[in-house]
């Protein structure tokens, strides 16, 4: 059985960073981002529910700021989705943590991520051990990620320019997928590609989106209902048959 959480997200808390930054001594602000990642790991994550320690490292790993384009830098760590490009966002750090604890990946695990963006959510899940695939549908950004994550030394993460609807098929079945843009309905495929016993968690809906997490069972599918989300949209749905 899938453990029900209470999850207790502001979605748009207006965070109070007193952004931690020293004075280089040219005169220009140099900002101290692994402070601001330890104060968005205290106050966004663990000062809410994210219990998980493996969770909380990896996040606290990642340099969210790299990940985002150079003039939403200064906002990196705050509580907040953040534009990258092409009408769409990295997620929010605590909707990044929530799903990654939701999914708690094992090392060595095979990873399936539909909707890479700025790759941001594919480095978090790397630094648990997983073995990452990845899909984006936006070329530009695909190319981005790729690069961004190369740079980075993330060597066991593949991206993929293409649609997710499909799921990626050659490296099926996945222990776990994570859906980072919302469709109307579960892409069948990406059932068909999730192993017996592992999990997907995935915005389904339109507007607002509810968040499940599936666990495939022998059987079908067992279905948790967590929280209401806001993604962008899964664009690229198949033509119906
Ligand atoms: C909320 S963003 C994902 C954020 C990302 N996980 C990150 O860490 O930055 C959703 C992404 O899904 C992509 N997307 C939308 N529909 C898609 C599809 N059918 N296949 C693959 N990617 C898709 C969008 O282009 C967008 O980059």
């Amino acid at each position: 059985m899938l453990r029900r959480r209470v999850a207790t997200l502001t979605l748009f808390v207006a965070a109070s960073l007193a952004c931690g930054s020293v004075e280089a001594q040219r005169g220009e602000t140099v900002r101290d981002w692994d402070a601001e990642r330890r104060r968005m790991v205290e106050e966004q994550l663990r000062g809410r529910d994210i219990r998980s320690v493996r969770v909380l490292d990896a996040m606290l790993k990642v340099p969210r700021h790299l990940f985002v384009p150079e003039e939403q830098r200064a906002r990196a760590y705050t509580d907040s989705p953040l534009p990258i490009g092409y009408e769409q966002t990295i997620s929010q750090p605590y909707i990044v943590a929530f799903m990654t604890e939701m999914l708690r990946p094992e090392p060595g695990q095979r990873v399936l991520e539909v909707g890479t963006g700025s790759g941001y959510q594919a480095a978090v899940l790397s630094e648990l051990g997983a073995e990452v695939f990845t899909i984006e549908i936006v070329p530009p950004l695909a190319d981005r990620a790729r690069a961004t994550l190369q740079r980075l030394g993330y060597r066991k993460i593949q991206v993929r320019t293409g649609n997710g609807y499909a799921g990626w098929p050659e490296h099926a079945p996945y222990d776990r997928i994570a859906v980072t843009a919302a469709p109307d309905a579960v892409p069948p495929a990406l059932i068909d590609q999730l192993k017996i016993g592992g999990l997907m968690a995935i915005p389904v809906g339109t507007l607002f989106q509810e968040l499940r997490i599936l666990r495939r069972t022998a059987g079908g599918v067992e279905t948790l209902s967590t929280m209401r989300v806001r993604f962008v949209p899964m664009t690229g749905k198949p033509a119906k048959p």
